[in-house]
């Protein structure tokens, strides 16, 4: 009788830090998954810095644009709803599945290369309120969106316009070239015209999407200190953005607003935290994503409040009250618990 459970006793300890271990392994989220020669093709891109924009910016930080001489920069395609995609490098609506990839891989990328850098960038807008919800970019969005401080704006300018990154994601098979385009009108720090309210862009070469980067500059420190704002007078508190937080976006390390709620209520009002129903698509808790009403795979395997397992489809209320199988450790946890 002593022998036995005292042999259960041992087993019990083995599972348990079996299980501490193997969870302490899980939780570390934030590190980001290799990317191929990335490293190297940085300090090659680095080495290329190209010493003629960097002095014909001198020139126009000098000789400012005045508002009526401004044309519009970014060029769109022209063609009706194709404004997400830049007109340089459009062949073509891309799917909502390619879409969403190449939205993923262009976000990812581009906090990977800042981050390598040591530039400091955070989440925006609508790629903010994505975050908020799951960490993820809302299914619907066309474009992504990230803003920098005037400072580190400037070093961009300075030292990186035209620069193109290769980008080699091994997981996915998936291979892309960035390009990132400095507005030369980014030197004028007021909305002018509105033809350049967006100040650079990191532009995927192969479909045209592109995430926007807005900067943020306090433009009447007199009348209005401590207030910064993007050239589209979105304006926000020296405090409401610093410190950033640090937080997991789409699986790697990423920054936010230090208000962020503050921040997103100002822009899309309180319904953008309560709205469960948005663009053709519905949140759902149980599985903590926001799914297309209509939908290929219907039916999902839950597991009932009452234990039973049952085929539900997706957009059936019940799926709500219902939680996803039990994971092995999970399992293996109450197994311990036993
Ligand atoms: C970036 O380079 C492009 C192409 O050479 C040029 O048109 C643009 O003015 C440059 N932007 C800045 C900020 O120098």
């Amino acid at each position: 009788m002593h022998l036995q459970s005292y042999i259960r006793s041992l087993l019990l300890a083995t599972l348990a830090t079996t299980v501490q271990l193997c969870a302490t392994a899980a939780v570390d989220p934030i590190e980001p998954p290799e990317i191929k020669g990335f490293e190297k093709n940085i300090k090659e891109n680095s080495r290329r810095l190209n010493e003629k924009n960097r002095n014909s910016l001198v020139e126009m930080a000098t000789n400012k644009p005045k508002e009526e001489e401004e044309p519009k920069y970014f060029q769109e395609p022209g063609v009706a709803e194709a404004g997400h995609y830049d007109g340089r490098f459009y062949t073509g609506f891309v799917t909502d599945e390619e879409r969403q990839k190449t939205l993923t891989h262009l976000i990812r990328a581009w906090l990977r290369w800042t981050q390598s850098q040591g530039i400091e960038t955070w989440l925006a807008h609508g790629t903010l309120l994505g975050w908020w919800w799951n960490n993820h970019i809302l299914p619907w969005d066309t474009d992504l969106d990230v803003q920098v401080s005037e400072a580190t704006l400037k070093l961009l300018a300075e030292n990186f316009n035209m620069t193109i990154w290769n980008y080699n994601f091994e997981g996915d098979n998936f291979q892309r070239d960035y390009l990132l385009d400095i507005n030369p009108y980014w030197v004028s720090r007021v909305r002018g015209t509105s033809a350049n309210l967006i100040d650079a862009r990191w532009i995927d070469k192969t479909t045209g999407l592109f995430i926007d980067i807005t900067g943020l500059s306090e433009t009447n420190g007199v009348a209005r200190p401590g207030i910064i704002s993007c050239k589209n007078l979105h304006r926000y508190k020296v405090e409401e953005i610093y410190p950033l937080r640090e937080v997991k976006f789409e699986e790697f390390k990423a920054y936010i607003p230090n208000s962020y709620e503050k921040v997103l209520i100002k822009e899309y009002r309180s319904k953008a935290f309560t709205v469960t129903e948005f663009s053709n698509h519905d949140w759902q808790p149980a599985l903590g994503s926001w799914v297309p009403k209509t939908r290929f795979e219907p039916h999902r395997l839950y597991r009932l409040r009452n234990g039973k397992m049952m085929k539900i489809k997706i957009d059936d209320p019940r799926g709500l009250e219902a939680v996803p199988p039990p994971t092995f450790w999970q399992l293996v946890r109450r197994l311990v618990y036993w």
